[in-house]
Order: C-alpha cells, then structure tokens, then sequence
C-alpha cells in the first residue's frame, strides 16, 4: 500500500531560499519516492485567517504554485490544489468543528500566544482573536483526514496542531462508530537544519535577513550573499568555518567533499569576498534553471491556474465519495432512499441480521454482515469506489454463493467471484448463521 504523504503551505508570503532548502526541496524529493502518493496544496483558506489584504493573498497563491512547480514538483505524479478549489474541505471542516471540544481548540498555542499577549497589554484576553484563528487547527484537521493521509511532513511549530487532527479525527470515528479516518502521524525532517539569514539567526520575514530565491533574479541573490555578516578576519587569515553561517549557507547547497573542500579553502585564509562570490555562483548554478521555469510560468498565470484545476478535479474525485460516506453517517441522508430504508430496516429490525458499511484504513470502502446479536458474519473485499460496495451489497442476500473455504471459514461470491469473507478466527457452524442471515435478508 503506497503512504499517502500531505502538506499545506500557507499562501501569504513569497517565498525565500530557506523556505526552498526546508521545505520545497525535501518535500519534492520525498514525491518521487516509490510507494508515495504525494498531496501538496496551497492552504489559501489558511491565509485569510493571518492576511487580510486580498492583493497579497492574491499575488502569495500565484508565486507559491509557480516556485513549487518551478522546483520540480511534478503536477502528474503529486495532486497539487489549491485548498479553496475543494469545497468538500470546508464541508468536512464543519462536520468536524461539532465534535471538537472547545476546550482542545483553548489549548492551542497560537491562540494561547495571542491571549498571553493580551493580557500583558492589558485588554481583553480575546481582543482581536478571530474564529478564524481559533479553530485554525480544526480547519488543517480537515485538509489533512480528507484524503486520510499517513504522513504530515510539517516544521516544529506545527506538531500540535497535528495531534489536534488525531484527537479530532479519533472523536468523529469513536462517536460515528467506524473507523472513517486515518490517524495522521506528524513527520518533522530532523536532517534539514534551519537555514541561517544573512545575520546569522534563522532565514525568516520578520528578521528581514532573507535570500530570495527567485524575486529580482540572479543581480538581487549577488546582492544578499554579499550583504552576508562574517566576522572581521582579513584575507590570508584561517576563517572559522564552522562558526561562520556563509559556510552552513554553502553546505546546504552542496555535497559533503564540496563543502569539505570549501571549509578547508577558508580555514587556509580565503577571504570573506572570495568566499561570497563562490557562495553566489554555486546558489545561481542550481537557482538559474529553475528561475527560468518560474519566470516562464509568471507570464502564464493561466496555465498556472489550469494545473491547480486539474489537481483539484483529481482531490475532489476522492473528497466528493468520502464526504458523501460521512454526510450519511452523521445522519445527512437523501430523504426518499430513507423512507425505503426504513421499511428496510424495519422489516430487518424485526429479523435482525443486517449490514454495515465503513471506511477501511487505506481510504478504501468495505461492509460486514452482522448476525442480530451483532457477531460478525463476513466481511467484504476493499471497494475503491464506495458505489460498486453499495451494489454488491445488495446484490449478496439474493445473488450470493456461499461455500467453505477451509474447517470454519467460508466465502460468498457475486458472479464467480469473491467479495466477502468470514472474519479472521470464525467458530465453526457461522456458516449456518450466515445462510440463515442472507436468507432473512434476502426475504
Ligand atoms: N498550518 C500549516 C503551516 O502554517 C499549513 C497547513 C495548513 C498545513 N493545512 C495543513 C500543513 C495541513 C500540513 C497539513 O505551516
């Protein structure tokens, strides 16, 4: 089974070199893994909760698409959307948002940030606090359980909010009583160092010591490198390398014999200039391709948008049948099926065996067939589409031909084939419960 791998990048900024070597560059790579169904989108429903300045969201939307598609993600092999595009998401949101105690979302740290702020300043604790902001984790809990994914490739700062979406996830399937959704598990890459910025402390906005990775092109990436904070020590002097953050800067765009080769040339006494401009020329060998692909996609903002459709057409193939599962489960049913099912029901109530339908582990769709007092009597095949496990479902009381399989397990077939099993460590003689089962249901 392939491990369905998501992550979201929040929409309000442009992004610079350390979000490139953090983020992009590993999650890139972690796609083209074998055994990896990989799920990337623009969380842009996310942006509006920090931004409320529609150019910037605007303009954050298009130069993320264009940099994660400019640094080789593939749109073929990774479902890339845009979170907006899938409104099964907000949907499911809701559905979510009625299980969550409040005190959970209490415990969350940004909200917690803001209200410890508030108080130091002495207002309200919830002054300026949005809904938004406050069911932030509920929002990234749907994004994530949609499309059941098992790993959530995320930075340190987001570990809680991953282990809101399993306490979420794990309510709805307890108070629904199946198991609709993966536990998603939170994978932080340990490997990748946060880049320094151009002071030494970490590469972010708010410290204003970014690198940009392709705004203003190769002229604007020279201009940073050189603005670089080394230490005083002259030309012919043996630098510290190790100390020194042009020389992390440089490991991080390198292999280990370049790096070791670059270290030993500064603790010989290369000077700070010369190190800058082997700095700048190895970032432009790797960043100019890939600044050509996005300067060429820039000038087709429209092409950008018929990529992030398509991938939202594939995401809601899987978000619109998975939705539909769960409207029925928290009680959302067509209204005419209902009243057939009722007398359905009640006519089976009366007998007692029936069916259960759940959603397995890997996102497939599957049923039982229980006895009146609930033993489990088979179990179906995985059906991708839950569709095709609704028709067989009706069809098995009627059409299904039941026969062992060894001393107490057994098998039903539809047309020659197989699409249920008796449970694992079935009692001998249930095969007798199950004919008198899909008799009575068949009636
Ligand atoms: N909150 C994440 C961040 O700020 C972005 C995000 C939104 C996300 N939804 C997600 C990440 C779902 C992973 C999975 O980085």
């Amino acid at each position: 089974m392939n491990t369905r791998v998501l992550t979201g990048i929040t929409t309000t900024g442009t992004p610079h070199l350390g979000n490139y070597a953090g983020a992009i560059r590993p999650a890139i790579l972690a796609s083209t893994q074998p055994g990896v169904d990989a799920f990337f989108f623009l969380a842009d429903y996310h942006a509006l909760i920090k931004c409320d300045d529609p150019a910037r969201v605007a303009r954050s939307r298009l130069e993320l698409a264009a940099t994660w598609l400019a640094a080789g993600l593939d749109p073929e092999r990774v479902t890339f959307y845009r979170q907006s595009d899938v409104p099964e998401i907000p949907e499911l949101c809701w559905l979510l948002t009625c299980v969550t105690p409040k005190g959970l979302m209490n415990r969350a740290h940004a909200y917690k940030a803001s209200v410890d702020q508030n108080a130091a300043k002495g207002v309200e604790p919830d002054d300026g606090v949005t809904m938004g902001l406050f069911s932030y984790p509920i929002l990234m809990a749907a994004d994530i359980v949609m499309f059941n994914a098992h790993k959530v490739p995320v930075g340190r700062d987001q570990v809680q909010h991953l282990e809101m979406a399993r306490d979420i996830a794990q309510r709805f399937n307890h108070l629904y009583g199946s198991d609709f959704f993966v536990l998603p598990e939170v994978v932080i890459e340990e490997e990748v160092a946060t880049l320094p910025g151009l002071d030494g402390r970490k590469m972010s906005k708010s410290y204003n010591n970014t690198v940009p990775l392709f705004e203003g092109g190769a002229a604007a990436l020279r201009a940073a490198v050189m603005r670089i904070v080394t230490d005083s020590r002259q030309p012919g002097e043996p630098k510290d390398a190790e100390g020194s953050h042009l020389y992390t800067l440089y490991r991080a765009f390198a292999t280990p014999e370049e790096s070791a080769a670059f270290r030993a040339q500064l603790e010989g006494g290369m000077g700070w200039g010369e190190a800058k401009t082997a700095l700048y020329e190895r970032l432009e060998g790797i960043l100019a391709p890939m600044r050509e692909r996005y300067d060429a996609l820039m000038a087709h903002p429209e092409r950008i948008e018929e990529i992030l459709r398509h991938g939202a057409a594939r995401a809601r193939a899987m978000a619109g049948p998975a939705l539909q599962v769960l409207r029925e489960a928290v009680g959302l049913r067509n209204l005419g099926a209902q009243a057939a099912d009722k007398k359905g029901a009640r006519a089976k109530a009366a007998k007692g065996a029936r069916f259960v339908s759940f959603r397995d582990a890997d996102g497939s769709f599957r049923f039982r067939l229980l006895a009146a007092d609930g033993q489990e009597l088979l179990t179906s095949q995985a059906y991708a589409d839950p569709k095709q496990a609704g028709a067989a479902m009706k069809r098995l009381p009627a059409e299904a031909q039941l026969r062992a399989t060894g001393d107490a397990s057994y098998a039903v077939q539809l047309d020659g084939a197989d699409v249920a099993a008796s449970p694992e460590g079935t009692a001998a003689g249930t095969i007798d419960r199950t004919r008198d089962a899909l008799a009575e249901l068949a009636q």
